[in-house]
């Protein structure tokens, strides 16, 4: 097979760049040597057009609205595979066998419970604080509690800290609802699954247990398997940036979780639901199409539009049939705001305004219907999805990590600022 290159003219002069080929998707033009070749820079905000690193983690068309794990349907293993198979699937590179899942079910299992001075860091907080301000600061603190496994030159410590985040985050989250409604902490169950344990550690108190539902707690673990990993998003690449200057595995994460919170990203979630709140009727829908649509209005559609998704997001497939199950579990019936949702989404999918941009729903659209009827609030859901999405951003700091070809990130830049200039003293200005 004849190497692909690309050729670029600058004047009168021509530069070979190699064309590299993944497995699927798009093939990439290596401009690694560009700058020392021709002494320019590309210029791409937003990454729009840029691919910055190798991955055999995740993979997403977004033109059929396609998102494989490790080759893996999302859809499939939604409807097959548990959360924690997917933690290993994505960790690993490979579905687990039985034994292999038990074994990683027990060692996560098994690191659920925090430092107990954990305790005393939470109190410093004020209990109106965003939960998500609270996980970002608790997250990065780890790094604190947990000295040995902040080498990250040794694989051994690597994969503790792997497993530590994946098997705390959980507890670290409900710890953060439990001290916004003023509860007492609870501790972690070994005798129940990943997302039983999370419902457990939110809603039991010391006075009565929470009778975890395994059709609820089911919802949940898909939920958790639906955010799992997303390639290179603006938090995972936060992620990596972060890692690329070997910080510690606890501070990439916080980085993370701190990029996630935005409601361009994961924060939409929650925006979604108070959106939906907010239009409360079918008979308000096209007041606030149209104002999505005037240039003149911030408002946008939450849940709605993704960068990579140009077509219908698989996720939101999958995260409307649980809304609609989770609500005949829960006999909440005709739930106003379900309505609107799938109102919303029949009148935007027809508008031509969406239509001609390939606007669709994504992930978040119909998430906070469901976690709103499990019982979080609205302020808890991007915390959620920071728990979900934890596994996804080790999978990616440790592929990072191992790659012989790792660096530093370092983007530059277009320079518009004043060029060089004297100085001036406070009196001469
Ligand atoms: N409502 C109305 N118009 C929209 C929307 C929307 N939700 N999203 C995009 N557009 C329009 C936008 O105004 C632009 O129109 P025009 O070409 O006339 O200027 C066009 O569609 C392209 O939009 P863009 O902002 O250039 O697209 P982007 O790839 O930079 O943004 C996005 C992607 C997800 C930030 C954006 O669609 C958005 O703000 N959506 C709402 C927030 C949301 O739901 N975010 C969750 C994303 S999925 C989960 C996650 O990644 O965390």
């Amino acid at each position: 097979m004849t190497e692909k290159v690309a050729k670029l003219t600058l004047g009168d002069q021509t530069f070979d760049f190699p064309v590299l080929q993944g497995s699927v998707g798009p093939d990439v033009i290596d401009i690694r040597s560009l700058y020392a070749k021709t002494g320019l820079f590309t210029y791409d905000p937003g990454f729009t057009s840029t691919a910055a690193c190798d991955s055999s983690i995740t993979y997403i068309d977004g033109d059929k609205g396609e998102l494989l794990y490790r080759g893996y349907p999302i859809d499939q293993l939604a409807e097959k595979s548990s959360y924690t198979e997917v933690c290993y699937l994505l960790l690993y590179g490979e579905l687990p066998t039985k034994a292999q899942l038990a074994e990683f079910d027990d060692l996560v299992t098994r690191h659920t419970m925090v430092h107990e001075q954990m305790h005393y860091f939470f109190r410093g907080f004020r209990r109106d604080a965003h939960p998500m301000a609270v996980m970002t600061g608790v997250v990065g603190a780890m790094a604190a509690f947990y000295h040995d496994s902040t080498d990250i030159t040794d694989p051994q410590q690597r994969e503790i800290a792997s497993i530590r985040m994946i098997a705390k985050m959980p507890t670290i989250a409900a710890m953060a609802y439990k001290y916004s409604v003023g509860q007492p902490f609870v501790y972690p169950r070994n005798d129940l699954d990943y997302a039983s344990n999370f419902l457990h550690m939110c809603f039991s108190v010391p006075a009565e247990q929470y009778e975890v539902s395994p059709e609820i707690a089911r919802a949940m673990d898909l939920i958790f398997t639906l955010h799992a990993d997303h390639e290179q998003n603006a938090s995972t690449s936060t992620v990596r940036l972060s890692g690329s200057s070997d910080a510690n595995p606890f501070a990439c994460i916080a980085a993370g979780v701190a990029c996630l919170w935005g409601p361009a990203h994961g924060g939409a979630n929650e925006a979604a639901l108070n959106m939906l709140r907010q239009i409360g009727t079918v008979e308000r829908i096209p007041e606030f199409i149209a104002r999505a649509k005037d240039k003149n209005d911030p408002f946008r559609l939450m849940g709605f539009g993704h960068r990579v998704y140009k077509n219908y997001d698989p996720r939101a497939k999958v995260m409307q049939e649980t809304a609609k199950k989770v609500l005949d579990i829960l006999g909440v019936e005709n739930n106003p705001t379900l309505q609107v949702a799938k109102e919303l989404e029949r009148i935007a999918l027809e508008d031509e305004y969406f239509v001609d941009r390939k606007l669709y729903p994504n992930v978040d659209f119909y998430s906070g219907i469901i976690l709103n009827a499990i019982g979080f609030p609205t302020s808890m859901f991007t915390v959620l999805f920071a728990v979900a999405r934890t596994v996804g951003w080790i999978a990616q700091w440790k592929e990072m990590i191992a790659d012989p070809q790792k660096k530093i990130g370092r983007p530059r830049q277009l320079y518009n600022g004043s060029p060089a200039r004297e100085y001036q003293s406070i009196d001469a200005r």
